[in-house]
Parts: C-alpha cells; structure tokens; sequence
C-alpha cells in the first residue's frame, strides 16, 4: 500500500470516544497479558495522542504523570507496515514535548528485556537503563514504591529512564 507524504501526517490528541479506532493497533504490537492491558489503558488513561494521515491512524502514545516531576511512557505502538519509517520517534518526540511542557524533570518507560524495536526507539532518544536502587537513591522509598506502583513494571522488563532537566528535591 501506498505510504501518505509525510507533509499530510499530524499529531492528536485522541479523546476517549474515538480511541476504539485505535485498537487494531495495539492487536498488531502486542499480544497476551500486554494486549489486555495496553486495551484497557487505552481507554483510560488521559492522554492518547497518534499519528494520522488522510483520516488512517500511523501510530499512537499513551502516556501519563506517575509523580510529581516524573513522566511515564506507557505504550508507543505503530502499525506493522509502518514501521521503521521514523514514526515511532516522532511519537516519542511528542511525548517528551508534553513532559518538558509539565516540567517534568524526567521521563520513565519500561520496555521487555529482549524487545529489540522497542530499546532502540527509546535509546535513539536518550533512555537509559536504571533500576529501583537507583530511583530510591533519587526519591526516597515511598515515592518509589508509588512510582512502580503506577509504572506496573512486570517481570522480564526493564526500566528506562531520561533526565529532562536537572532533578528538584522531592524529600
Ligand atoms: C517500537 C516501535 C514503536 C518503533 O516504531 P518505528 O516507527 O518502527 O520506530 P522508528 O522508525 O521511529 O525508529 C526509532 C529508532 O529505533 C530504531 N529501530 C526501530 N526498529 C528497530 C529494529 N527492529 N531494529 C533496530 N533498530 C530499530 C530505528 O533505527 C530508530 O533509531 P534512529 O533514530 O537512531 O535511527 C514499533 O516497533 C512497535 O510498534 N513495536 C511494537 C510495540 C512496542 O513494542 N512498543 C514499545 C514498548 S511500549
């Protein structure tokens, strides 16, 4: 099929009535558990935003506040037979755009350990591996335990994160 100029492609913010047109997305990017959840969080969570050219929708984010200052990438996803062509990061893009907006001080994804697609989209934008240890250090116990509370970091995933700007004290 044939691919739309990227002139004709925009970022939206997806409200929760439209997002149904979305799910053959998340069916073609995951599969089990993650399916299940990544459909029902589509239809929660606040924020959606996608790709769309000519009315067909490219790719999609969700994406949420897990603390104060901390942001969470839940799901990037983009169809199949567009995939590599730069839309992922355009998502991921979007997606810190709106963190920076926040003022968030860093962003957080988890990501399978052996997904291949997904450590290079997050890498090629600066994620970095960290671990719980290391965000206790940052925030305190609490915080931390709230934080994955929110973040659902299952096993078998690791943890991503990317410093905006410098951290605020949070104690
Ligand atoms: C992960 C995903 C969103 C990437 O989307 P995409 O549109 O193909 O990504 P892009 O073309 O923008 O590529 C982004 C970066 O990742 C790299 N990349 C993407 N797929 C890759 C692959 N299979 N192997 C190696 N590198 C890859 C690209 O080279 C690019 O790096 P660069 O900017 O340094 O060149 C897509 O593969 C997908 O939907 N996967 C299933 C869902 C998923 O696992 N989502 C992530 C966890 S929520």
């Amino acid at each position: 099929m044939t691919q739309a100029p990227v002139e004709d492609m925009e970022l939206v913010t997806v409200p929760k009535s439209e997002r149904s047109q979305l799910e053959f997305i998340l069916d073609e990017s995951f599969e089990g558990l993650y399916l299940w959840h990544s459909r029902r969080t589509l239809h929660n969570i606040e924020l959606v935003r996608a790709l769309r050219s000519s009315g067909r929708f490219l790719g999609l984010s969700m994406v949420k506040m897990v603390a104060e200052g901390s942001g969470y990438v839940y799901y990037v996803a983009v169809p199949l037979q567009s995939r590599r062509k730069g839309l992922g990061g355009k998502l991921l893009d979007d997606a810190l755009a709106h963190f920076d907006e926040l003022h968030a001080s860093e962003v957080f994804a988890s990501v399978g350990e052996d997904n291949v697609e997904s450590n290079a989209l997050f890498s090629s934008r600066g994620f970095e591996r960290t671990n719980r240890a290391e965000i206790a250090k940052r925030h305190g116990q609490i915080r931390t335990i709230n934080m994955y509370r929110e973040m659902m970091v299952v096993y078998g995933e690791i943890l991503l994160r990317k410093e905006l700007r410098p951290d605020v004290p949070t104690l």
